[in-house]
């Protein structure tokens, strides 16, 4: 049965094991979570096993010497752990699973034909996925990482945990294997990424799906950098509770943009140029135009407010009277509920992507945007999930600002100070000026 995946594609049933590749500390980790998020803000059904987590079962702490591949015990227990991995995988993919990532060392030939033709008999596609990295300071920057987060490591004094690590890494480096491009490995279908993005090679990509992980996973950079997010200053529709539309700024709305270059200096300091991004719609060119002269402005059409269709230019209170059914319906399953003539936040999220990736791609990134769009955006750093974030409130007069980091992305808020009306609305009520409740925050 053709079903239609996440980007609004009708796919074949097609399943993908994503399988990692290399020694540790070589990012791997960051690689198949950073795919999963992507993935799954794109609603399709992606999931990591990492092998390491059911290592731990049967070894929680163990020494470098576990990995030594003449230790029998140790052999035993990490080809156990890998199998119930893979097990759960295809148990997963049974049960409507489309993307799953294996996330483990795979350092062997044997064990990447092995994980290659179960998943090829159950009919799962495999795209090896190999992070090689030379580069020491990321291999540190890793180790580093890895000592203070790692559950193996855990209560243990850090410069014996670093150490240990380092000997384990050696164990690997005795039997590892770069997935072989001129050998017995040139029919896998591959992504090599050497040092992080600098060199790539792509290896029998076969279809859609496969291409769309590659091309996420090839932008992906891990230069430090943060992404700065603001809504438009306060409009004359905010003041009067409508929605959608192109008016201007009101006068608090201003004085947000009078003020937002302050704001952002004290955010980003004065020696970082940013790249600004805005809608096209007239509010957020207008809170941008204050905005130092050399830093470049952009508009994005992708960035334009959610379409309410049949409802643009109403307030709350006239959807309700208007179009109850409409009104009731949207409350019911805010994600999906589509205006008529118009779109749903599932909608704006598919006509996000190439803004997703282009933020990948890119390094420090001012967007002036809308409350749903804003949402959209934060809910793919943040990993909010798509029940939540239609109701997030998104206050009007605050910068925020994101930074990705290993694990997660951090979080600091500006409020300018400056007053606004409330757009933010709860479930069933069409009030303009409510205070959200914590947990829609
Ligand atoms: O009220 C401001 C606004 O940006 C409207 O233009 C838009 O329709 C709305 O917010 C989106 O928020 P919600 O999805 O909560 O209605």
């Amino acid at each position: 049965m053709p079903r239609v995946n996440g980007v609004g594609v009708q796919v074949e049933d097609t399943k993908i094991c994503v399988v990692m590749v290399g020694l540790p500390a070589r990012g791997k980790s960051f690689i198949a979570q950073k795919a999963q998020r992507y993935l799954q803000w794109l609603s399709i059904p992606a999931k990591t096993f990492n092998v390491g987590n059911y290592r731990r079962n049967d070894a929680p702490h163990p020494t470098a010497d576990f990995f030594d591949t003449s230790n029998p015990e140790g052999e035993k227990k990490r080809r156990a752990a890998a199998k119930a991995a893979v097990a759960d995988m295809l148990a997963w993919f049974r049960q409507g699973g489309v993307i799953g990532i294996l996330d483990a060392t795979n350092s062997t030939k044997e064990r990447r034909r092995w994980v290659l033709d179960t998943c090829n008999q159950e009919g799962i596609e495999v795209l090896f996925v190999e992070s090689k990295c030379d580069d020491e300071a990321l291999i540190m920057a890793n180790i580093r990482d890895v000592k203070t987060t790692s559950p193996d490591y855990k209560g243990q004094d850090p410069e014996t945990a670093a150490q240990d690590f380092r000997n384990r890494i050696r164990m690997y480096e005795k039997v590892y294997k770069s997935v072989d491009e001129d050998g017995d490995e040139n029919d896998l279908t591959y992504l090599k990424i050497m040092d992080v993005g600098k060199q790539v090679i792509i290896n029998r990509i076969s279809d859609y799906l496969q291409s769309r992980v590659v091309y996420y996973l090839m932008n992906l950079h891990i230069r430090p950098r943060s992404v700065w997010l603001s809504r438009h200053g306060e409009s004359m529709y905010n003041l009067d509770g409508k929605i959608g539309g192109d008016a201007g700024l009101s006068p608090r709305g201003e004085q947000y943009a009078r003020k937002l270059p302050d704001l952002v200096r004290q955010s980003v300091g004065d020696d970082r140029p940013l790249t600004v991004w805005t809608s096209t719609l007239k509010r957020t060119i207008a809170t941008a135009r204050f905005l130092p002269g050399d830093y470049n402005q952009l508009q994005w059409k992708a960035l334009d407010e959610l379409d309410a269709g049949v409802c643009d230019g109403l307030t709350y209170q006239q959807i309700k009277d208007q179009h109850p059914e409409d009104f009731a319906a949207r409350d019911e399953d805010k994600y999906n509920y589509r205006y008529r003539g118009g779109e749903s936040y599932r909608d704006v999220v598919i006509r996000l992507e190439p803004i997703i990736m282009e933020l990948e791609r890119s390094e420090d990134i001012l967007i002036i945007t809308h409350q749903a769009v804003l949402r959209c955006v934060y809910a793919y750093f943040m990993k909010k999930d798509q029940a939540q974030s239609p109701w997030m409130n998104v206050p009007l007069h605050t910068l925020i600002k994101l930074t990705p980091r290993a694990y997660g992305t951090d979080e600091v808020r500006y409020p300018a100070n400056i007053p606004a009306v409330s757009t933010w609305r709860g479930k069933g009520s069409t009030a303009k000026h409510e205070d959200p409740l914590p947990e829609a925050m």
